[in-house]
C-alpha cells in the first residue's frame, strides 16, 4: 500500500553536517521526500508530539535535547513507507539496532539518536498534523 510517514533528522544530526547524506539514504531506498523543511521546534509542539512519554523519567532531558537547535522534518512517501522506514531507522538504542541501520551508524545513544520515524500510519497522520499544519489548513 502507497503510505507516507513523518521523519524528522534531530537535533544531533543537523549539528553533525549529516542531513544530505541522511537524505539521499532515503532516495537510495526508493522512498521519495514530498515535504521538506527546516525549523527551530518550539518545547509545547515537542510536548505534543511526544505526549505519551510525558511520565517517563527522562522527558525533561527529551525536551531540552530536542529544542536544542535545528530539526530537518520531512515526509517519505512510498510502498509501506512507515514500515520500511522503521527498518531503514532501526530500533531506539542504537547499539541495539541491526547492522547498517542509520541509528546504528550515526545514532549516539538512546536519546541522540539521530532520527525520529513515525511507528504506525496513525502516528504518521497525528504528527504530519502537528509538523506540518500547512498542508490541512484550507
Ligand atoms: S520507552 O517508552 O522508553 O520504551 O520509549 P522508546 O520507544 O525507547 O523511546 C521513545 C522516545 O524517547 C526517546 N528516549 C529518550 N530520550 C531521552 N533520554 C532517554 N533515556 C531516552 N530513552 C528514550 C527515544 O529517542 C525515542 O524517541 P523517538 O524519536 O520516538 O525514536
Amino acid at each position: 500500500m502507497e503510505e507516507r510517514t513523518l521523519v524528522i533528522i534531530k537535533p544531533d544530526g543537523v549539528e553533525r553536517n549529516l542531513t544530505g547524506h541522511l537524505l539521499k539514504e532515503f532516495e537510495r531506498n526508493d522512498l521519495r521526500i514530498s515535504h521538506l523543511k527546516t525549523i527551530q521546534p518550539e518545547t509545547a509542539r515537542v510536548r505534543k508530539h511526544y505526549a505519551e512519554l510525558s511520565d517517563m523519567p527522562f522527558f525533561n532531558d527529551l525536551l531540552t535535547y530536542f529544542t536544542r537547535g535545528p530539526v530537518v522534518v520531512f515526509l517519505a512517501d512510498g510502498e509501506n513507507a512507515v514500515n520500511r522506514v522503521r527498518e531503514l531507522v532501526g530500533v531506539t538504542d542504537p547499539k541495539a539496532a541491526r547492522p547498517n541501520t542509520l541509528r546504528r551508524l550515526y545514532g549516539i545513544d538512546k536519546s541522540e539518536n539521530t532520527i525520529h520515524a513515525s511507528d504506525s500510519i496513525e502516528s504518521a497522520e497525528r504528527e504530519t498534523k502537528l509538523w506540518f499544519p500547512e498542508l490541512f489548513n484550507a
